[in-house]
């Protein structure tokens, strides 16, 4: 079984689809949830599976990164997905997770990504650039906002929308997709790093 922990700011439709997996139910266990807010709705989703849930970050109350790190290596964490978080890894937390953190990002990298290309303004961009397709990326994490390499993607055709969030909602579909997808690879042992860029055996 896969140690997994699952990163997360917001409703938690990622993670709810990681724990809902059928493929995934007997590769993979999910040992804690992490968010950078005090509350969100992920975390209930977290409660009702049963797993613990902390809160990372400089808030009261909350713990450190390094704290973070102990209590994930303790729980022998094999692979950490940011499954919609936003606050900025630290690079120490990076490098002790090396190709072992990965990120669903909903636009296709390299395209739309970087500080500030979150949430609606992701999709926004899209749309106000008129491009005709879309989609998700899952990379890996380095020190620097979806700048790590990339290890799957799926597009989206979004030549007939009429609005950010109807590009939103096609390109949520296609993330739960792709993130068990991906997951299921690792757990599975079927991705590689090799020069530099990751070969996924299908
Ligand atoms: C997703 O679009 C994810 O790609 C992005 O934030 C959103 C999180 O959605 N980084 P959810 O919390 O998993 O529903």
């Amino acid at each position: 079984m896969l140690a997994v922990a699952v990163f997360v700011s917001g409703r938690g439709s990622n993670l709810r689809v990681i724990l809902d997996s059928p493929a995934l139910k007997n590769l993979i266990q999910v040992k804690a949830v992490v968010g950078d807010k005090l509350y969100c709705p992920a975390f209930d989703i977290a409660k009702n599976f049963s797993i613990p849930v902390y809160n990372v970050g400089k808030k009261e109350g909350f713990i450190s990164f390094d704290d973070l790190e102990i209590i994930l290596k303790d729980f022998k964490v094999d692979l950490i997905v940011l499954a919609g978080f936003l606050k900025l890894i630290p690079a120490n937390f990076v490098r002790a997770f090396h190709n072992k953190m990965i990120n669903i990002h909903p636009a296709l990298l390299p395209s739309y990504g970087g500080p500030g290309m979150y949430g609606s303004n992701i999709h926004r961009a899209v749309f106000e650039s008129s491009a005709q397709v879309s989609g998700a990326s899952v990379h890996f994490v380095d020190e620097t906002y979806d700048t790590g390499r990339i290890i799957a993607q799926k597009c989206v055709d979004i030549s007939g929308v009429q609005s950010p969030e109807e590009i939103a909602e096609r390109v949520l579909s296609i993330e739960h997709q792709l993130l068990p997808y991906v997951i299921e690879k690792i757990a599975l042992g079927k991705v590689f790093v090799e020069n530099n860029r990751i070969r996924v055996e299908t």
